[in-house]
């Protein structure tokens, strides 16, 4: 129990009052698998837990960002985890979990792709009496144990606020008409986003300070799709002023359009998950705005929650979610998200999020001396 607390308190979590841990008399480390003699972060063959991501496309986060930081803080538990990757495909998704399940997981992390698809996964888990986090993405209607995620309506509103700002500073003549590029509507966070941004968006179009362009979501988040929808919303209202793009994946697809016609730096594009493409195009003043979403911190939570469940403790995490589909209340642990701008671009080097070298290849060495990145 002590050392549970002192793991909580190292994530921040019991600082900040969110969450604190409760005994139910298991034996920490005591699930009956021996976790304590398998070599960290290596598949054990029984127990331990099991992470499942949805895709290696819609977001270079899932590949490399989510893996790492949750690799590290399992490692750093010496708690035995297996981290696999869907890779787009619902089918695949289901058979992990059964394979994870089968191999004796005590605790499942998914990040689903789509509602359904995460639901029977949960189900098949709770019938094991393994415990299930929801991670990033809420499985509607799903049913699992906690919820870790940021505040997603939040990444929306501060979308649509630099939007805004980005279109003032180009001082557009005319009315502004502003395009929508979402993500997949089968991602609870992409309905949470355009909540978030049409709430800022919305008031704009209803006092006809801003035109509404065309608005559209896009399958699956994929990016080459994405393209092609925008080339055609470009094709019919060829004077879009400004685009809200839900993703920097999604962002750099439109940024592709706009040079094609060389409209690329004159349409203000935003984008989200601070990746290195995302934050190259905004040194190269083609993108507006990223929003930096710390997967560490959002890690972190995840692991030191599933760490808990696994130790066979039940942590208290408060406030809930509400399941806008069950109705039911879900214990939610949620991190904060930071725009970036060229101004602030150096947070997520400072961070160690993105490394210098990586941001700053040879094309971008001056873009990230003049953005004070040294
Ligand atoms: C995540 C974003 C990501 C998108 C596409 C969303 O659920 O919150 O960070 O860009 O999925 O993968």
């Amino acid at each position: 129990m002590r050392k549970s607390l002192v793991a909580l308190a190292a994530a921040g979590l019991l600082a900040s009052g969110m969450l604190t841990a409760c005994d139910d008399g298991a034996d920490p480390g005591d699930n009956g698998d021996n976790g304590a003699a398998t070599t960290p972060g290596k598949t054990s063959g029984k127990g331990g837990i099991g992470v499942i991501l949805p895709d290696t496309k819609s977001s270079q986060r899932w590949s490399t960002d989510d893996p790492r930081y949750l690799q590290a803080a399992f490692d750093a538990a010496k708690v035995p985890a297996q981290i696999v990757n869907a890779e787009g495909d619902k089918e695949n998704f289901k058979r992990l979990a059964e394979g994870l399940l089968d191999d004796g997981v005590k605790v499942l992390v998914i990040a689903n792709l789509d509602s359904g698809s995460g639901k029977a996964v949960i189900d098949n888990a709770k019938a094991r009496g393994v415990s299930v986090i929801d991670y990033d993405r809420m499985t509607l209607n799903g049913g699992a144990d906690y919820y870790v995620s940021f505040d997603n309506e939040q990444v929306g509103k501060l979308q649509a606020t630099h939007l805004k700002s980005c279109l003032k500073a180009k001082k557009t003549s005319g009315t502004p008409v502003v395009a929508e590029l979402n993500g997949s509507l089968t991602d609870n966070n992409a309905t949470l986003f355009k909540n978030g941004y049409d709430s800022v968006l919305q008031p704009m179009y209803d006092s006809a300070q801003y035109i509404k362009g065309p608005d559209q979501f896009v399958p699956d988040w994929d990016n080459d799709e994405g393209r092609e929808i925008f080339a055609q919303m470009l094709k019919q209202f060829p004077n879009i002023d400004g685009v809200l793009a839900a993703n920097d994946g999604l962002g750099n697809a439109v940024i592709e359009v706009l040079k094609e016609k060389k409209l690329n730096g004159r349409v203000p594009v935003t984008g989200q998950d601070a990746t290195v493409e995302g934050l190259q195009n905004i040194l190269a003043g083609d993108q507006c705005m990223t929003v930096y979403k710390s997967i560490k911190k959002e890690a972190d939570a995840a692991a030191t929650l599933a760490i808990e469940l696994y130790k066979g403790n039940k942590p208290v995490v408060g406030p809930k979610i509400k399941d806008p589909e069950s109705g039911a209340y879900v214990p939610f642990l949620s991190q904060a998200p930071v725009a970036i701008t060229v101004k602030n671009i150096k947070t997520v080097i400072n961070d160690g999020f993105v490394t210098k070298q990586a941001l700053c290849t040879k094309e971008y060495q001056q873009l990230c001396r003049e953005a004070g990145i040294k």
